[in-house]
């Protein structure tokens, strides 16, 4: 398989893997796709889920996220259409709207719940779980809820516009900060035939996934159509060319931990006796 070189002397990542999500539901029965966090893709260190949610029938949305826990990583939360109202046990409430992101680190833990602001009409969006290192699992939580005017929107080149969430693109920065593991996260609309290249930080664990249209990416030229995820190789360039149609996708990528991880449910430690005591602090009223 060559390695090819791209005009910066770094090399352009292959695309090693293409998953497809699994239909599934959550919460009190919210219909979604799982993409990350099921039996063909586990994690991708440090992604631990990505869910797509995405219907106009009120039947797949309404039952929403009842109150339930979370503690060690984060959640972020990206909405496209719809609104959905989020609460929690701390006293902290937002209204999530079309193109705004909500990043919560939820560490030492936190109950909420995230239920639509809506009866009928369009819900679509992601919701991502990033996981922390063992020094950041029980910091205090803590949230940034960006409204969609404070996402900057780029020029990714000829008919490129990227929406950034977290990460830096030509001298602008994304306004997520603070994040322990430096993630990348855009949204990526490009006309049809357009390429977006650029480089991503070396070592950095990074996929795309395609919710509109279809692309190629890598020296291989791999086909990643909507619905598929793309698990990138190492090295420092990403390349994605749109298909024929109008394509929308999210570009992330994350420092790996290299952790050991203990996972049940709404609890993400290193331990199975760090679960425990998740458990027993929950039961116990000490979120
Ligand atoms: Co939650």
């Amino acid at each position: 398989m060559g390695v090819s070189q791209d005009t910066q002397g770094g090399t352009v990542r292959s695309v090693l893997r293409v998953v497809r999500g699994q239909v599934t539901s959550d919460g009190a029965g919210v219909k979604l796709t799982r993409v990350i966090g099921n039996a063909s893709l586990g994690d991708l260190d440090p992604f631990l889920m990505l869910d797509e949610f995405g219907s106009d029938s009120a039947t797949d949305y309404i039952a929403g996220f009842p109150d339930h826990p979370h503690r060690g990583f984060e959640t972020v939360t990206y909405m496209l259409d719809g609104r959905m109202r989020h609460w929690d046990n701390k006293g902290n409430s937002g209204l999530l709207g079309p193109g705004s992101v909500q990043w919560m680190t939820a560490g030492s833990g936190l109950v909420h719940s995230e239920m639509p602001e809506q009866q009928e009409g369009l819900m679509r969006g992601f919701q991502l779980w990033i996981n922390l290192p063992a020094k950041d699992k029980m910091t205090p939580p803590r949230y940034q809820d960006i409204p969609p005017e404070q996402v900057p929107e780029v020029s990714g080149g000829e008919g490129v516009k990227v929406r950034l969430l977290a990460g830096r693109l030509n001298g602008v920065s994304g306004p997520v900060s603070g994040i322990v593991t430096d993630p990348v996260y855009f949204d990526v609309h490009l006309d049809p035939g357009a390429t977006f290249s650029m480089p991503l930080p070396a070592a950095h664990t990074a996929f795309f996934y395609v919710y509109e249209g279809s692309a190629v990416s890598g020296p291989e030229r791999k086909n990643v159509t909507r619905g598929d995820l793309a698990i990138l190789g190492q090295g420092g360039q990403v390349t994605i060319e749109a298909g024929t149609s109008p394509t929308r996708l999210i570009l992330l990528a994350g420092r790996p931990l290299k952790e050991p991880v203990a996972r049940y449910g709404p609890f993400v430690m290193n331990t199975r006796e760090e679960i425990m005591q998740a458990f027993d602090d929950f039961n116990a009223g000490r979120f």
